[in-house]
């Protein structure tokens, strides 16, 4: 009888509720899930189990996810109404019932059961979804679709203000308007926008993306308006990036760099929803959802007079900020898991950990190129060293200033003589910051004579800092 209720029979039957099923442990990292959660949230299993439910969910926060609530009071919740959206930007409505586990009176983690009762709205949705398809226009240029690759389940890391930037870029995704991302380079600038992209309304459309600082001027301002033949010399009639992303995301990266009459220009659209081609007289309406990314902040941008102030206000009416990766260290840790999963697979290598002292130099490192310079690092150590552990001797050159300083004391040979006055040196100026300079308990506290302290504070040169 035992047998047969062993451990994978259980979680093999679960798969087969219409229920959905989710553990968590204490920490709030995902366990567990059954096939029904998998559907209805569009969870990859391989990317979402170990990591916290608020990461997973940024649309959920401590006061509305009822696991996470369960957990914290230990009551079990029944019936409970949870609304939420999940990567495909889909709202999701289920009804919870949620139960802490415990052992010993200790809360170990919570399960949740939940019934979607989206269901029957989906459903009704899709019938008008498929009329609207039936008269759609048939001649939107689907052909060249330029794909978004990234969703918001592939940007890794649990430091709070990264969660809370998923949260409002999921929210931002729900709507039309323009938003603005600033990030030192290499931050996940480009994955942000990808992923708001394909978390909104206009994912089944054309995502672009042009950099600005790419093309020289005049060749953008064709690129982005279009030209009609004889507008200037040997140009064609062709639409610009602003027709072929109608219905759909532009992306404009590195908007710093545009020059100011095209930033003009930028904003006459922003304002009308309408383009005219270069060297044309007709205005042509456009649907298109902007999003422009600076690497200087913009504040300086503007300051610098490199982003026209008119223009900024029009684009941050959404803005988001990513922070540096030396100002959230606390998520090295895990992206260099996932680096070191990721090239793995790619490279056919078994690295398994980063050592402690490895990681402390990561710490303290400033990260210039931010995540793209972590995952560069981690893909160049697996791909030149056969080790399982990645040691601080693995670490390319950058990081050599950070090694040396952690490890001077310990390896440089010293006469004992001058290591032992060192030490002295030390201990008497800890007795006596301890004591606010007091000679005579100090005296006490390391056992010497006061007079011996004396000389010594005095052969030392020891003054107290004020
Ligand atoms: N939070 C993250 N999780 C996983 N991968 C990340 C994360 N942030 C950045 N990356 C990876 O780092 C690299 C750089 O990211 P991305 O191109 O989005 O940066 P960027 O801010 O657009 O940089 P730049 O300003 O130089 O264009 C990519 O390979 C991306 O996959
Ligand atoms: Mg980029």
């Amino acid at each position: 009888m035992k047998d047969i209720f062993f451990r994978e029979n259980i979680f093999e039957i679960l798969n087969y509720l219409e229920e959905g099923i989710q553990i968590i442990d204490e920490k709030g990292k995902i366990l567990y899930f059954n096939k029904s959660v998998q559907n209805l949230d569009e969870l990859d299993r391989d990317k979402t189990i170990g990591r916290h439910i608020l990461e997973v969910y940024p649309s959920l926060s401590y006061d509305t996810s009822t696991l996470i609530r369960v957990m914290e009071t230990g009551k079990p919740i029944y019936n409970a109404e949870q609304s939420f959206v999940n990567y495909k930007g889909d709202r999701i409505t289920t009804v919870n019932t949620s139960i802490p586990i415990k052992e010993k009176g200790r809360i170990k983690g919570a399960i949740e059961i939940s019934t979607d009762i989206t269901n029957v709205k989906k459903l009704s949705e899709k019938i008008v979804d498929l009329q609207k398809e039936l008269y759609k226009d048939k001649e939107k240029p689907r052909k060249n679709k330029e794909k978004a690759r990234y969703t918001f389940v592939d940007i890794i890391g649990q430091n709070s203000s990264m969660i809370k930037l998923k949260a409002m870029a999921l929210r931002a995704s729900r709507t039309s308007s323009p938003v603005l991302i600033y990030g030192e380079t290499g931050t996940g600038k480009e994955l942000l926008v990808q992923s708001i992209h394909n978390a909104s309304g206009r994912k089944n459309d054309h995502f672009i993306a042009q950099n600005c600082a790419a093309l020289p001027a005049n060749l953008l301002e064709g690129i982005l308006f279009g030209t009609v033949k004889g507008g200037f010399t040997g140009a064609e009639d062709r639409p610009g990036l602003f027709e072929l992303a109608n219905g759909g995301t532009l992306f404009l990266d590195e908007i710093n760099s545009m020059p100011l009459e095209l930033q003009a220009k930028m904003l006459r659209v922003l304002q009308d929803g309408s383009i005219r081609r270069l060297g044309s007289t007709k205005t042509v309406d456009v649907d298109v959802r902007i999003i422009t990314a600076t690497n200087t902040e913009p504040d300086k941008a503007m300051e610098e007079k490199l982003i026209r102030k008119d223009l900024f206000y029009r684009l941050s009416v959404i803005n988001l900020e990513i922070p540096p990766l030396r100002e959230r260290i606390d998520d090295i840790p895990v992206l260099v898991e996932y680096f070191i999963d990721k090239y793995n697979e790619k490279l056919n290598t078994s690295v398994k950990d980063i050592s402690n002292e490895a990681l402390n130099v990561f710490n303290k490192y400033s990260w210039p190129g931010n995540v793209r310079e972590l995952e560069h690092v981690i893909q160049g150590i697996l791909s030149i060293e056969e080790t399982d552990i990645i040691k601080e001797k693995h670490l390319p050159s950058q990081f050599v200033d950070f090694i040396e300083k952690s490890t001077v004391n310990k390896e440089e040979i010293q006469p004992l003589n001058k290591a032992v006055e060192e030490l002295e040196k030390q201990i008497i100026f800890s007795g006596l910051n301890k004591t606010n300079w007091n000679i005579t308990k100090t005296a006490e506290l390391i056992l010497v004579p006061r007079q011996t302290l004396q000389y010594k504070i005095k052969k030392y040169g020891l003054k107290e800092k004020k």
